[in-house]
């Protein structure tokens, strides 16, 4: 089952992959982790992404369109995968029909106020990128990974300044594939305002299944 994952940033994308991808066995592909490791890694890949990054712009289609196309091609993925943040644009969706086709696609919605409320709080893991939020999902130990004991950071673009600019390059060019994949008839909505993480993946699952088994 390939699944992609729609929804603005902050929206609980990345939490919400980390409960179901061990249920379904697929692996998560995550466009923001990918960049995020090449910074780490220091390739020319994450100096060019790095620069976009920090300002919450959009790194540019073809370096995108070639990554995941690379990462498609990989034999993990043969019974299927989870898109975290691919596609974001409707050229980015347009070349992903070309390379591979999409069974399901989920939007997350949620309100504004709450998405900001989520971005400006989290906290990611150095080691193993487990994610954290200050007030909603804190670590046991302030500052310390409850799963491997890494080091706790906030990412640069959820400072003010490039979350702002974020969510208005997400309403302009990522917010037309809802609309995209709904006219392609394989769209589901799934409500993410709740803070009960269980119950949207309850919801999250059931859809999925339903959706699964009437294809
Ligand atoms: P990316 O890493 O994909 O960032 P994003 O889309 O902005 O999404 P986030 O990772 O910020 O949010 P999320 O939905 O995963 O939320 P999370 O689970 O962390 O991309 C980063 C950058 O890379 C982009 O800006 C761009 O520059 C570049 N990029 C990536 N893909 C690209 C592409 N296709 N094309 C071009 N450029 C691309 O949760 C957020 C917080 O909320 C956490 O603290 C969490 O603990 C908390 N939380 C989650 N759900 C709940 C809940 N239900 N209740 C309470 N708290 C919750
Ligand atoms: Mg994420």
């Amino acid at each position: 089952m390939n699944i992609i994952f729609l929804g603005a940033p902050g929206v609980g994308k990345g939490t919400y992959t980390s409960r179901v991808k061990e249920k379904y066995s697929i692996p998560h592909i995550s466009t923001g982790d990918i960049f995020r490791g090449n910074i780490k890694n220091n390739t020319l890949l994450g100096k060019e992404a790095k620069g976009y990054m920090d300002k919450g712009q959009l790194v540019p289609d073809e370096v995108t369109i070639n990554m995941v196309k690379d990462r498609l091609s990989q034999d993990d993925v043969k019974d299927g995968y989870i898109l975290d943040g691919f596609p974001r644009t409707i050229a980015q969706a347009e070349a992903l029909k070309e390379f591979s086709k999409v069974d399901i696609a989920v939007n997350f919605a949620a309100r504004d106020d709450v998405i900001i409320q989520r971005l400006s709080g989290r906290r990611i893991c150095r080691k193993c990128g487990a994610i954290f939020h200050v007030k909603n999902i804190p670590p046991k130990t302030e500052g310390v990974c409850d799963k491997c004991g890494g080091e706790i950071y906030q990412r640069d673009d959820d400072k003010p300044e490039a979350i702002k600019k974020r969510l208005e390059v997400y309403k302009k060019q990522t917010s037309p594939l809802i609309d995209y994949y709904k006219e392609g008839g394989n769209l589901i909505v799934v409500d993410a305002n709740s803070e009960d993480i269980d119950s949207i993946i309850k919801n999250l699952v059931e859809r999925l299944d339903s959706t699964r088994k009437s294809a």
